[in-house]
This record gives C-alpha cells, structure tokens and sequence, in this order.
C-alpha cells in the first residue's frame, strides 16, 4: 500500500509514458512521409518501449492498493523542421522523462516506500540507456549536417538496429 501522493506522481509518470509512446509514433510517421523507413522503423521501436514503460506502472499501481486512472494524452507534434530536430526533441523528452523519475525515487524515499523505489530503479538504468539511445543519434545527425547521402546512410544503418 502506498500514499495517495505516490499513486498521484506514479499516475502523472503514466500518462507521460502514454504520451512519450505518441510522441514517438507521430514522429515514426513524419520520418515515413520523408522516406526516411529506417528512422520509421527505429521510433515505432521507440514507441513499443513507451508502451512497455506505461504498462509496467500500470500493472505496478494495483499490486500496490492503488489504481491507474487514465486521462488524456496531449496531442504530439505532427511536422518538425528536419530529421535532427525531431530527434533533438526526443532527446530532450528522455531528459525529462529522467528528471520525472529521478522526482519519483526521491518521493519514495521521503516516504519510506521500499518497494516503490525498487520497482523505479528499473526505469533509473532505462533511462540511461534511452539518453544515450537518442544522444548517439542526434550526434550522428550532426555530424552529417545537410548532407543528403549522409542522411541516406545513417537511415539505412538505422534500419538494422
Ligand atoms: Fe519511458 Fe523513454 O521513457
């Protein structure tokens, strides 16, 4: 059994996963209009990950006495100025994704909630790895600038992971 300020702040962290899952399919589909398919491929598998985080706190909320309560999903953009500026959005999106779950820990901890920070220090090592996920990529974009043949590449690699 947790607080009510627990399944409050796991409850916003759900609806922020639901929308990081949105987020990341409109870009899949901005990415597809470019013919950019392996950048397609790559943030609806970035998508998929979202829906696995909103589950997990889904499920978790339950087990614990308390309930998942579903509220809207604010509206993603649907256009980005480029292929780099979509990722560098993401990006920022994980950024503060981890400051969100680095909130919740500290909530847990306040609150003696043992088991809540558990359950969170999973999505402490996600986090790390989804920062670097997006930070190697926007790096990647960088590099290639306005080149379209380097785009062409970094869109075919992208395809394979
Ligand atoms: Fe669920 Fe990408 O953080």
């Amino acid at each position: 059994m947790f607080s009510r300020n627990i399944e409050k702040a796991l409850n916003e962290q759900l609806n922020n996963e639901f929308f990081s899952w949105y987020n990341y399919l409109s870009m899949s589909s901005f990415f597809r209009a470019l013919s950019l398919n392996g950048f397609a491929r790559w943030m609806k598998a970035q998508s998929r990950r979202e829906m696995v985080h909103a589950m997990k706190i889904y499920e978790f909320l339950p087990e614990r006495g308390g309930r998942a309560m579903l509220t809207q999903v604010a509206q993603p953009s649907n256009q980005w100025d480029s292929p780099l500026a979509a990722v560098q959005e993401a990006y920022r999106h994980e950024q503060e994704a981890s400051g969100m779950i680095n909130d919740l820990v500290d909530l847990a901890l306040s609150e003696h909630a043992h088991a809540t920070n558990a359950f969170l220090q999973w999505f402490v090592t996600e986090q790390v790895e989804e920062e670097a996920r997006l930070r190697a990529v926007v790096e990647k974009l960088k590099l290639v600038g306005e080149d379209p043949y380097g785009l062409f590449l970094i869109d075919r690699d992208m395809g394979k992971t």
